[in-house]
This record gives structure tokens, sequence and C-alpha cells, in this order.
């Protein structure tokens, strides 16, 4: 299959600068309907979290961007579409490969390597989330990463196999879209509850670091908002927004 006859709205460039940036000049443009999806065989200036740039061989990985509309969540809710996103995408990929987790908040984790990375942007209306573009990008069939991204891993290098990324994308979309209904039918607890059940180090004592140095913590909960908390060998508890703390890996 060639990547465009998925079973939702679909765009698909062999260069891009960005999808991200793409969707973006799309829907200044013109409205776009509900999961609308760009993919891209190649970024000239693909976005990562924290500006910095995300790595991605010509057509070895699925590079996406999709919009949704969920003005159905509260504002103050907005960490549950995280939540969605990321369970969705470890599920969309159960078929492929097991080993998986979600690294709080959202990264995409195959044992301590990361498979993929999701950028999400919000707008906002009166008291509600108005529009969400989701940037994924998901390691497929490369087998070399040049960058210094730290621990990347791809599925081809999971399981020494090639993969369709139209069937691999067909699958995740269709689990987000799943979970990001069941949020909007209202249950909200299976998806915390999921969520928390999938993350990464959510049992013992492990390193991280904070602008006070490197501390070893266990996982406590992240609350609604997304903010994490930890709990050091003191028996201190701390609490993190996104960016405030870093993982020291091994
Ligand atoms: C991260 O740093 O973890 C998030 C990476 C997101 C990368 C994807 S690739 C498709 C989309 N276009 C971009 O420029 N970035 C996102």
């Amino acid at each position: 299959m060639k990547l465009s006859d998925a079973p939702f709205p679909h765009l698909h460039y062999t260069e891009i600068d960005s999808t991200s940036a793409e969707l973006k000049r799309l829907l200044a443009a013109q409205p776009l309907a509900p999961w609308t999806t760009l993919t891209a065989d190649y970024q000239t200036q693909g976005r990562g979290q924290q500006g910095n740039s995300w790595e991605a061989e010509d057509g070895a990985n699925l590079l996406f961007s999709w919009v949704c509309y969920p003005q159905f969540l509260p504002i103050k809710e907005q960490f549950l579409l995280s939540e969605a996103i990321a369970l969705g995408l470890l599920e969309g990929l159960t078929p492929y490969t097991d080993g998986l987790s979600i690294k709080w908040p959202n990264d995409l984790y195959w044992q301590h390597r990361k498979l993929a990375g999701i950028l999400i942007e919000h707008e906002w209306g009166s008291g509600h989330l108005a529009r969400t573009l989701v940037g994924i990008g998901l390691n497929v069939n490369q087998t070399r990463f040049v960058s210094n991204a730290p621990n990347p891993v791809s599925l081809a290098q999971i399981s020494g196999a090639t993969y369709s990324r139209e069937e691999v994308l067909t699958s995740v979309m269709t689990a987000i879209q799943r979970r990001i209904g069941q949020l909007e039918a209202g249950d909200w607890a299976s998806i915390t509850q999921a969520y928390r059940a999938t993350l990464y180090r959510a049992e013992g004592y492990h390193l991280y670091q904070d602008k006070e140095g490197c501390f070893s913590a266990r996982f406590i909960d992240v609350e609604p908002t997304g903010t994490l908390w930890l709990e050091d060998e003191s028996g201190r508890r701390r609490a993190y927004l996104f960016k405030e703390i870093s993982y020291v890996l091994s």
C-alpha cells in the first residue's frame, strides 16, 4: 500500500519542512475535517519537544500530524487528551512489539529507548479546548540514528523486520481515535487508570535530575493537570511540570 489509502483524510508529502508547520499553514487557509492527517517521507525542519529537531531518515519512518477538535474537554482536564493520545499510540503498536511503556508525559518507550515522540499544541475556547494539533514521530524502519538523540530505537531494530508504514499508521490512528472516543464519552477513569498502568518507571527507585541536582526517587502519581509526583529516598515528595525534570538514563 502507498501512503495514501488510509481510512481518514490524508495528505502525503515526499518532502516538507515539517508536517506540523504545514498543518498550521493549511488550517490558516481553510477548515480541515477532524483527523485530517499529513504524512511526510522526509522533513527538512522536523521539530521535537523543547526546541529540539527530530531526526528521521528519508522514507523510513512515520512523520505525521493531525488535527482534532476536542471541544468537549474542559481546559483544566486537557492532560487527559495527552494521556489518551499516548495510550492510543502504545495500543496501536502492540501488534508489532511488546515491552512498550509511556514515559511521562507522553514519550513512547520500548524498554529504555524512545520509539516515538508526540508534540501536542492546544488552542483554547472559553473554558474548553477548541482545536488540538498533534505531531507524532514514530521510528519504524530506520536502523541507524546519527543525531545526538540519547536513546532512539525503531520497530525494525527491535524485531529485525521491515514494516508497512501505512499499516502501522492505520493501526495507530485507529487506536488513538478509539481512546479519544472514550474520552468524549466521558469515561475518563479508564483512561487515567490505563495511562498510569503503562507508565515507564512506575515501580521502584530511579535516578532523576532537577534544578537542584540528581536524586533517586519513586513514582507516586500524575495529577489530572499532568503534574508528576515523585518521592525521594528521604521521603520528600516533589512535584514537577513538564521540562522541570529529566530522567537520568543508564
Ligand atoms: C518529541 O520531541 O518527542 C516530539 C517529536 C515530534 C516529531 C513529529 S514528526 C511529525 C511532526 N512534525 C514535526 O516537525 N514534528 C512532529
